[in-house]
């Protein structure tokens, strides 16, 4: 299997600002140029944590993906460990927190501010002794091979150029275990019927806020995870797509196994 770059280890507290440069973790540059305003300044942060605002960004999609894709997660001893790869704006850490039950819960990301609003949510819930918050870049996970037995990335794709994507998904599948899922709530593919899909003008207008996606909606993404998986030692059956909005939207389900 390939060697994946690691970051150095992870704390289980949650970092402060400041602490950014100590844990080795670098804010990936399509982070800090295009989305800095979406993701690290602390006024587009509190802005965009409203659910009216979220939901005018997915087209009033938001409540049906976040169902569609806990749909994957139950609080049965059979789910176990769950990594979620990359925060989310909204109410979706809370809600994996409390489906998963007694099944322990960890979630990573890059930005500090991220990893507070994910602590402040779960501790208004009452479930933040339920999970682990890492300050960690989804391009070079610092967890053990096969430590989890799902990981669900939310909207994260469509957000990094494509070496990035790959970099994301060879790690996601390196770190779930063989007989364990990863679940992926994504745009969906480019096609030919979506008004948003049909009309150039509103293609861009997307585009504008999601400058990476055009590379996502033009590559097979069942294809791309299952590269991915075998570039690190394994592979991947799609076992479930839920498509939102007319498709503009999936949620996709895949079974990791070992390659041999
Ligand atoms: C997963 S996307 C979700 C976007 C969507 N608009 C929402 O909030 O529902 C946004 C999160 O991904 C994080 N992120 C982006 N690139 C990352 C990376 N390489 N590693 C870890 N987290 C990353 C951002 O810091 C942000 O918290």
């Amino acid at each position: 299997m390939k060697a994946l770059k690691r970051n150095r280890p992870a704390t289980e507290a949650v970092p402060q600002a400041t602490e950014l440069a100590a844990a080795g973790v670098t804010i990936p540059h399509y982070i800090s140029g295009h989305y800095r305003w979406a993701y690290l300044w602390r006024p587009g942060v509190w802005f965009f944590d409203h659910m009216p605002v979220i939901n005018c960004i997915v087209f009033g999609q938001y409540r049906k993906m976040v169902d569609a894709t806990l749909a994957h997660f139950d609080p049965t001893d059979a789910t176990g460990s769950t990594v979620l790869i990359a925060s989310a704006y909204g109410d979706l850490v809370p809600r994996l927190a409390s489906r998963l039950g007694d099944n322990p819960l960890t979630v990573l990301d890059v930005a500090p501010i991220q990893l507070g609003l994910a602590d402040t949510k779960l501790r208004q819930a009452g479930l933040r002794e339920k999970a682990e918050l890492h300050l960690m870049d989804a391009e070079a996970l610092d967890f053990s091979d096969n430590q989890f037995d799902s990981g669900l990335m939310f909207l994260l794709l469509n957000e990094m150029p494509s070496d990035a994507r790959r970099r994301a998904l060879e790690h996601a599948i390196r770190v779930i275990k063989p007989g364990g899922q990863l679940v992926i709530t994504e745009y969906g593919a480019l096609g030919k019927e979506h008004v948003l899909h049909r009309f150039p003008p509103l293609r861009w207008m997307v585009m504008q806020i999601e400058p990476h996606l055009d590379s996502l909606w033009r590559n097979n993404l069942a294809e791309m995870v299952d590269d991915c998986a075998r570039a690190s030692g394994k592979r991947v059956t799609l076992t479930d797509c839920s498509l939102i909005f007319d498709g503009f939207y999936r949620v996709k389900r895949f079974r990791v196994e070992d390659l041999g």
